[in-house]
């Protein structure tokens, strides 16, 4: 089977990695938009449109299951892409909510993106399923993971920063919304101790076990619409080790 899978950079590669894992021989094909990364930050119509060119990029490559790895994205464009798309979409919003369901015995916070935070779709959710939701945008810890600081006293005091409220709120069980927050999880279980924290990139690929059939070549392919001097040590840093990708410049436009 082949995957698609696109995220608005390189943060997306903690889901790929995770769906690596969980369907080793399986296909996938990722786009990360490093060229207009970052999505967080950017309004409800530009980060539908920039998901449906990216979607059209991965689509025309035959893929048989498209997989949304950024949690903007998911949050802002999921009916727009599953009208969209001929083959099913998988987000990361609801594999992650459903997981912390299973944990918490009612109070759950989540952390993501200003888009991600703004957009209410963990909130939602979960306050539909008759759970009470803190919500926090962290716009630093980006930045941080991009940098690679994502163990030390930075890490931990933007960490503190953040977390704080959330720490007083008496939350149980705490969604990483975010691609990038699963590389800062030391720091953040530093600070909330105790609390269960659940990785949405893992849920992501958890939630595809009836959809994959896992019997492909284990091809992998990489896609970034930028290049930049950092993109092989982080893909080194999220896989594990180097891979080669490819540059494409242009994206289908909408
Ligand atoms: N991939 C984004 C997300 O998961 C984080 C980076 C960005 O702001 O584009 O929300």
């Amino acid at each position: 089977m082949k995957i698609g899978v696109f995220d608005s950079g390189i943060g997306g590669l903690t889901v790929l990695k995770a769906i690596r894992e969980r369907f080793p021989r399986t296909d996938i094909i990722y786009l990360g938009d490093t060229a207009r990364v970052p999505y967080g930050t950017r309004s409800r119509e530009t980060v539908i449109r920039y998901s449906l060119e990216c979607a059209d990029f991965l689509l025309a490559k035959d893929i048989e299951l498209l997989v949304i790895a950024c949690n903007t994205a998911s949050s802002y464009a999921m009916e727009d892409l599953s009208s969209h798309s001929p083959v099913p979409v998988v987000g990361v919003v609801e594999p992650g909510v459903e997981e912390a369901l299973r944990h918490t015995s009612g109070r759950v916070g989540v952390i993501g993106t200003r888009g991600t935070i703004g957009s209410g779709s963990y909130q939602k959710l979960l306050e539909n399923r008759g759970v009470t939701a803190v919500a926090k945008a962290c716009p630093l810890f980006v930045p941080l993971v991009e940098e690679g600081l994502t163990e030390g006293p930075i890490a931990l005091e933007v960490a503190k920063l953040y977390l704080r409220e959330l720490k007083e709120s008496c939350v149980d069980t705490l969604i990483l919304g975010c691609t990038h927050y699963p590389l800062l999880k030391k720091a953040i279980s530093q600070v909330l101790d105790n609390m269960v924290i659940i990785d949405s990139s893992e849920a992501v690929a958890r939630s595809l076990s009836e959809m994959v059939l896992d019997d492909g070549e284990s091809k992998l392919f990489l896609f970034f619409t930028d290049d930049s001097p950092n993109l092989p040590s982080m893909i080194r840093r999220i896989l594990g080790s180097d891979h080669s990708y490819e540059v494409v410049r242009e994206v289908p436009k909408t």
